[in-house]
């Protein structure tokens, strides 16, 4: 687990992570994740972009391509609240990416549970997730793979929880009943397959259920647990979430 004085010096070193995979080759996709967490992460990020040489921010723009865990049912582009809206104002935009390779499924889809397998068929011929970005719900959720979650579980549609809605009411007005009782989420089975994973973990509220993760060993009441088999997982955290998780 590696310990960060301040959520924003995380952020930096994050970007700098991410700059260097999709600089290297040869790669897979990226795994990329929405929410509160990863917002200073993009800004670092573009900062990052703005500061590469000229040849350098054009091949990082050419060869992008990245699978966003999930969307809210309902929601599209047009709509401030949706994954694909938050990418396009945090990442798509600020890095002057082409939208068609910042892949979100699509939450507008007539039939969501095609469009699940679509997505999952579509990352899959892509070879896989390389690099996963990931945050932690506050009831141990990963992507929206909500509690009781198993690591096979594949991309699908799923109902969220109460406690979710709940945290994710600040995007919506502050209205858990206005946050989307549907998602379509990645499975733990596409972020179990990634070839390396970061978890991110930043802010006092998550103190709670870090811990939780440190302790518990691997189970469904806790999806994010299931990450601790991965063999290749970089626990990153702040020092707000992490003094609880520090004390024995
Ligand atoms: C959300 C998203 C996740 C995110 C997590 C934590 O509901 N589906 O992808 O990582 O919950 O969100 P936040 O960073 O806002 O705490």
């Amino acid at each position: 687990m590696l310990v960060f004085a301040s959520r924003d010096q995380l952020a930096e070193d994050v970007a700098r992570i991410l700059l260097r995979r999709q600089l290297g080759q040869p790669r897979r996709p990226l795994g990329l994740a929405t929410g509160q967490t990863m917002a200073p992460i993009y800004a670092a990020l573009a900062e990052g972009v703005q500061r590469l040489p000229g040849p350098q921010r054009q091949k990082l723009r050419r060869d992008w391509l990245s699978f966003n865990l999930d969307e809210y049912l309902g929601l599209g582009a047009g709509d401030h609240p949706s994954f694909r809206a938050m990418m396009n104002r945090h990442l798509t935009m600020p890095l002057g990416l082409d939208p068609d390779r910042v892949l979100v499924p699509d939450g507008q889809a007539a039939d969501p549970q095609r469009e699940a397998e679509r997505y999952a068929a579509t990352l899959a011929e892509a070879g896989g997730l390389g690099l996963q970005l990931l945050g932690l719900g506050l009831n141990g959720h990963v992507g929206f793979n909500e509690p009781p979650c198993g690591p096979e579980a594949p991309c699908r549609c799923v109902r969220l929880s109460p406690s979710t809605r709940n945290a994710n009411a600040s995007a919506f007005g502050g209205e858990a009943t206005a946050v989307p009782e549907q998602a379509i989420t990645l499975g733990l089975r596409e972020i179990m397959a990634a070839s390396e994973i970061l978890l991110v973990v930043t802010g006092a509220n998550k103190a709670a259920i870090l811990q939780e993760l440190l302790r518990q060993p691997a189970t469904p009441q806790l999806p994010a647990s299931w990450l601790k088999g991965h063999p290749a997982l970089t626990l990153m955290v702040d020092a707000a979430a992490a003094p609880g998780a520090l004390v024995d």
